[in-house]
């Protein structure tokens, strides 16, 4: 049977570059003959707005049962003042947890037509093409004790960084198939100075990789030291892997080395299901951009190199990947910008439906 997706706009922009995937999508289908089984459905304000929640549980099925989840956005002005418990982003944060998506991918990387737009010299980035593994579902901001109580006569708030054995040894175990795959290298980021859960988890990386992945280089790096390297010499790298804090951190500040945030994608792994295929939701690393959103600016490139991810980790068709980032890469050279992309002395930017009609065309070429 085909491969199969549940496409989630959401709120904002989502929907906006959620169009532009759907034209890829149907390239692939057409020209390609890799067709997929598509669905469609609510998540966040959307959702709200329909259903009185931001997922349906008829959603969250679906999402357990598909081969990959693609997510555009949540959240928006109109729902900041709804209740906690029903808010556009606790939609998103039901998929992660009852898909039990603990490895968060995020690429750093660089396309070369972009490289004089990052904040860094050019030398720095350039060709800059890094992973960063985040533990995503587990650490300080899960960890119990939890909260702020009452201490003699003050307040504390406490959160508790806490990783078992186990928690350690699945998110190395992705990171070292990940790397196999790309750079054959990896560095864990810890603080085992100052922290036993550093401690454990430099031993338990350790020990995954002399056990199964040998062939992979590991080393591993204080996470202050790592933030350090990052700006410094960032092509030092291929794959991170490192805890859910200092992923949340490491990852915002790699993604910034190379651009816009209309450029980056993530992916969210769990384990494998029946068929092999890991559970899977991708999704751009941008919210709704409410400032922006119905004006046709939006970058979709964040969007589509989400779906990229999914050919790569979901679908086993690395190559087709490649084919689109290729696509993309030449649409920047050939100078399509978005005006995420420009200056404010760089002229007429290209609108949402205009990059997506570009990059379909170089795919055409390709
Ligand atoms: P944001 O990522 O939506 O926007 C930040 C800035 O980047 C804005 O100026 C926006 O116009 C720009 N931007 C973002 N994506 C872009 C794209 N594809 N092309 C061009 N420009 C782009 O973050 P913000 O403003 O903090 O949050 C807005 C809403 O999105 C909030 O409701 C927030 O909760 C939600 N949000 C949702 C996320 C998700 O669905 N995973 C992640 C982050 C925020
Ligand atoms: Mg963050």
């Amino acid at each position: 049977s085909n491969a199969s997706l549940l496409i989630l706009p959401g709120d904002g922009i989502g929907p906006e570059v959620m169009a532009e995937v759907r034209k890829v999508i149907d390239w692939y289908g057409a020209k390609r003959d890799l067709t997929f089984d598509v669905s469609e459905d609510l998540v966040g304000g959307a959702a709200y707005d329909k259903h009185g929640t931001p997922l349906h549980d008829d959603t969250m099925a679906k999402a357990q049962e598909v081969d990959a989840v693609l997510l555009g956005a949540v959240g928006g002005p109109k729902y900041d003042s709804l209740d906690f418990s029903v808010k556009p982003e606790r939609g998103l944060l039901r998929l992660r947890k009852e898909m039990d998506l603990f490895a968060n991918l995020r690429p750093a990387q660089c396309f070369d037509a972009l490289a004089d737009f990052s904040s860094l010299k050019k030398e720095v980035v350039a060709g800059l093409d890094i992973m960063i593994v985040r533990e995503l579902t587990s650490g300080i901001y899960f960890g119990e004790p939890r909260g702020i109580f009452e201490e003699g006569n003050e307040r504390v708030g406490i959160n508790t960084q806490r990783y078992t054995e186990s928690e350690i040894d699945r998110v190395a175990r992705s990171a070292f198939e990940l790397a196999r795959r790309r750079g054959n290298k990896v560095c864990s980021m810890e603080k085992a100075n100052v922290m036993e859960s550093g401690i454990l988890w430099r031993e338990v990386v350790q020990k995954v990789h002399d056990e199964d992945y040998p062939d992979v280089e590991l080393s591993h790096m204080y996470a202050d030291a790592g933030a350090m390297q990052l700006c410094r010499w960032p092509k030092q790298f291929d794959v991170i892997v490192t805890d859910n804090l200092f992923g949340d951190l490491l990852s915002d500040a790699a993604a910034m080395l190379t651009g816009s945030l209309g450029m980056l994608p993530s992916a969210s792994l769990g384990q494998p299901m029946a068929n092999g295929r890991p559970k899977a939701l991708y999704e751009p690393v941008h919210g709704s951009a409410p400032d922006i959103a119905g004006q046709g600016k939006a970058n979709p490139i964040a969007c589509i190199l989400s779906f990229a991810m999914a050919l790569r980790y979901s679908f086993d068709q690395g190559d087709e990947a490649a084919r689109l980032e290729a696509a993309i890469e030449t649409v920047l050279a050939n100078g399509a910008r978005t005006a995420d992309l420009m200056g404010p002395e760089d002229g007429t930017p290209m609108s949402t439906t205009q990059m997506g009609d570009a990059i379909v065309a170089a795919l055409d070429a390709s």
